[in-house]
């Protein structure tokens, strides 16, 4: 069933990221890591499919859907990665979304299959925070390649990121990592400060039996880049958070080339 799922689009490997709550820095993530595996070559597409903030446009400094002459949905393309957004389809941004299930089905499907992407090697997915309806439905779309999952090191983030991969395991979708973000904050002479401390990240990823992809510090430049629709991937010269997304694009693309990837069978432990 699932290989007529793609008969227009191959959108490669797909790979979600998923966070356990909202605010830990998921569309961050997800736009950085996109835009660092254009910087290394790859065809990315990323889909916001974040209905409760839509963010991906804001991120990347805005964007509008064209459509073909054959009425299908062109995305914009900002370094190397198309992306698409819900938001796209809302006529005020700040509206607040009570998408029902069966239209956010409909909206998401959207977004995978009405849409001309051309060939994709990567598709970067922003998931909406948690592990509801929208995972599930995820899930049954299209066949996941392996999910990235992004926590803060504070234990109340990694009670609900224990959830998320309980869940994950549940429906069978491999787990590339963790990404332990606003680890530590980097002061801009470079010095590191435990804020919301840091490692539990890590601690959970070992106990879990999974790769930590990366612990990126809570950086002002990180913050601003996104408010400017800058992402700091973008910047020239070599900053730390630069060299981190691209580590981590590395290690996502190092994980999903190997032939034998199908997921770190999730041992979890409460
Ligand atoms: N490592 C970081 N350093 C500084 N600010 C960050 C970092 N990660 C995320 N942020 C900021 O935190 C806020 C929430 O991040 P966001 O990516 O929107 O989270 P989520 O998608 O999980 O809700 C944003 O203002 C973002 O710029
Ligand atoms: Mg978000």
């Amino acid at each position: 069933m699932r290989e007529e799922k793609f008969m227009e689009n191959n959108l490669g490997k797909i790979v979600p990221v998923i966070s356990g709550k909202g605010g830990v820095g998921k569309s961050t993530v997800a736009v950085n890591l996109a835009l660092a595996l254009a910087q290394q070559g790859k065809k990315v597409a990323l889909i916001d499919a974040d209905f409760y903030g839509p963010s991906i446009p804001t991120l990347l400094g805005g964007g509008e859907m064209k459509a073909d002459h054959e009425g299908r949905l062109i995305p914009p393309e900002r370094n190397g990665v198309k992306y698409v957004s819900l938001g796209f389809f809302l006529s005020n941004p700040d509206d607040a979304v009570i998408w029902r299930g069966p239209m956010f089905n409909k909206a998401l499907n959207q977004l995978f299959h009405d849409v001309n992407w051309g060939v994709v090697e990567y598709c970067i997915v922003d998931m909406p925070p948690g592990t509801g309806d929208a995972q599930i439905s995820l899930v049954q779309m299209v066949q996941i390649a392996g999910a990235v999952v992004v926590t803060t090191p504070q234990e109340v983030a990694l009670a609900d990121v224990r959830k998320a991969l309980s869940m994950l395991q549940k429906v069978n979708v491999p787990v590339l990592g963790i990404v332990e973000n606003m680890s530590g904050f980097l002061a801009p002479d470079g010095t590191r400060h435990e804020i919301f401390g840091s490692g539990g990240g890590r601690a959970l990823a070992e106990r879990q039996g999974v790769p930590l992809l990366g612990q990126i510090p809570l950086d002002p430049a990180i913050r601003e880049g996104g408010d400017l629709g800058e992402p700091v991937v973008l910047e020239a010269g070599e900053s730390a958070a630069r060299q981190l997304f691209s580590g981590l694009a590395t290690q996502v693309t190092t994980e999903l080339e190997q032939e034998s990837f199908s997921g770190q069978k999730t041992a979890i432990v409460n």
